[in-house]
């Protein structure tokens, strides 16, 4: 079987501020999406990118132009999305062909993910495991706090975790097709949110992996991530 890239790509990006649609605000000049799918296509595992649009048929039509006059590369399927990134994804694993039998989940929001990352997770899955995740260590101590009194007060703590157990998860998130299909169906039953993908597989009972990250797979939420963002761009080019 193939392997196809899915690109979660239909949030809003509020954390980002005022403006467009995050997945099509620029990056370099180039609309972040644009470096997401590039990024996914330029790994030889990948021949089908099914990019996730926001759930309005401008926007669905927009995206689909944007990848047409772009250089990019494999075949690419645009459908839209959700209001949940769960229910995005979903919808990209629904546009999947028969002939995928291993999914690779990426966030439009970490344009800047190394090729070799996406190689990695590709192989991992292919290699047998069910689901693969790329993770960095924890780099900030990390407090677990109580319930809070007033909005902005200060927090009581109830401990410190142990750092050198944690580890950050990040995207492409590599799945056996079929598990990854299963934990969303359940999930999508259950009605209960995960955060990641990986997340709702782990409660199927599979094991999921973890291989490492990249620093520059890093997602981009709020404005300071932009600058660093453009701050690698530069850097590469250089
Ligand atoms: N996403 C999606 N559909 C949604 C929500 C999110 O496809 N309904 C995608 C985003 O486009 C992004 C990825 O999931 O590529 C990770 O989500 P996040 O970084 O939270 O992006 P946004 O939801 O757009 O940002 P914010 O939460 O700040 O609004
Ligand atoms: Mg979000």
């Amino acid at each position: 079987g193939r392997t196809a890239a899915v690109i979660p790509a239909a949030g809003r990006g509020v954390r980002l501020g005022p403006g467009a649609p995050k997945a099509l605000r620029a990056l370099g000049g180039t609309p972040m999406l644009v470096h997401a799918v590039r990024a996914m296509a330029q790994s030889r595992a990948v021949t089908l990118v099914v990019v996730v649009a926001p759930p309005d048929d401008t926007a669905v039509a927009e995206v689909q132009q944007l990848l047409a006059d772009s250089d990019a590369i494999a075949e690419v399927l645009v459908v839209p999305g959700g209001e949940t990134r769960q229910e995005s994804v979903r919808a990209g694993l629904d546009a999947l062909p028969a002939d995928v039998d291993v999914v690779l989940v990426h966030d439009a929001a970490r344009p800047l993910v190394p090729v070799d990352t996406v190689d990695a997770v590709a192989a991992a899955v292919r290699a047998g495991a069910p689901a693969v995740v790329p993770a960095m260590p924890v780099t900030d101590t990390v407090k677990e706090v109580g319930p809070g009194g007033e909005p902005g007060a200060p927090e009581p703590v109830l401990g410190t975790v142990d750092r050198s157990r944690l580890r950050a998860v990040q995207t492409p998130q590599g799945f056996d097709r079929d598990a990854l299909v299963a934990a969303h169906e359940k999930t999508a039953l259950e009605g209960d949110g995960a955060t990641d993908d990986a997340g709702m597989v782990e409660r199927q009972g599979h094991q999921v992996v973890l291989v490492p990250g990249h620093e520059e797979a890093f997602k981009v939420t709020r404005p300071l991530d932009l600058v660093l963002a453009e701050a690698v761009l530069a850097r590469r080019r250089a």
